[in-house]
């Protein structure tokens, strides 16, 4: 990261700039237009794309001589061997001035019977699940530092999504009534910039839109729209909403 110039009041740090990171980089540039936008990455592979859109990027971990005010960290935990000390060399970049935002799961969370689900439900307990053990430590580490959690339910955009993986399989053995909650990608980086903007310190968020589906209405209405196909889930012997 260049550390040459000095440092801007609305400079963003995006630590794991892929899909939703690229989103919320383009909505802060209009909105700082005379802003930097750092970008942290796990290989070299996307650092010239980054470039022509704006991203002065260099590789994860890397410590800065000059913090920034705003840090996202929005990197999956995929691939990671210590994904809380990523955590905490992106906490170590932030100078604690505008905010620190951690894009989480709704993973950690101990509900998996479709009922209500929020900010405060109970999360699992450490050790049932590893994927959540390690989102939660990360969590801990972000919340620490005075940053916050953005858990953000399944993700998604036209070519990205559960629904894509459900059309690719066809017919998958899972209940076709279970409950799924998603958020589009657009809207997850209008959430994320909207709390960076607050510069509140250590809450936990959760964010979906207001329309939770069973897997069948996803992939019916997704088909519909885009795909021209239908997956059917088998689990329940019972068809998609009256299709083959
Ligand atoms: N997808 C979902 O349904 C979902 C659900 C809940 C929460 N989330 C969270 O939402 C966030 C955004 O997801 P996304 O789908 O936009 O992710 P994505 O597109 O898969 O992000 C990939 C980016 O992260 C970089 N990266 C990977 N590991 C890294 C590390 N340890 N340090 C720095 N950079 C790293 C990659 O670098 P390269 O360019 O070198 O590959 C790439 O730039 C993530 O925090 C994810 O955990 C996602």
């Amino acid at each position: 990261m260049s550390t040459s110039d000095s440092v801007g009041q609305n400079d963003l740090l995006i630590v794991g700039p892929g899909v939703l990171g690229r989103i919320v980089a383009e909505k802060w540039q209009k909105e700082n237009p005379s802003c930097k936008i750092f970008g942290q990455t796990a290989t070299t592979d996307n650092h010239r794309e980054l470039a022509q859109i704006g991203i002065v990027s260099s590789l994860k971990g890397s410590r800065v001589d000059q913090k920034v005010p705003y840090v996202i960290f929005c990197a999956p935990p995929y691939h990671s061997d210590d994904y809380p000390e990523h955590l905490r060399v992106a906490a170590s970049n932030w100078n604690g001035e505008g905010s620190f935002l951690f894009t989480s799961s709704t993973a950690v969370y101990d509900c998996s019977d479709n009922g209500l689900c929020s900010e405060d439900s109970p999360c699992m307990p450490i050790g049932r699940s590893p994927q959540a053990d390690v989102l939660l430590k990360a969590e801990n580490v972000v919340l620490e530092a005075g940053g916050c959690v953005l858990r953000l339910v399944g993700l998604y955009k036209m070519d990205r999504g559960p629904h894509v993986f459900w059309l690719s399989k066809g017919t998958l053995d899972v209940r076709p009534d279970h409950i799924i909650s998603l958020i589009h990608y657009e809207d997850a980086a209008s959430l994320a910039i909207a709390i960076m903007r607050k510069r509140l310190r250590g809450h936990v968020f959760v964010g979906c839109d207001n329309q939770p589906l069973s897997r069948s209405l996803h992939t019916s209405s997704s088909s519909k729209t885009n795909f021209g196909m239908y997956s059917k889930f088998t689990n329940l012997m019972v068809s998609i909403a009256g299709k083959k």
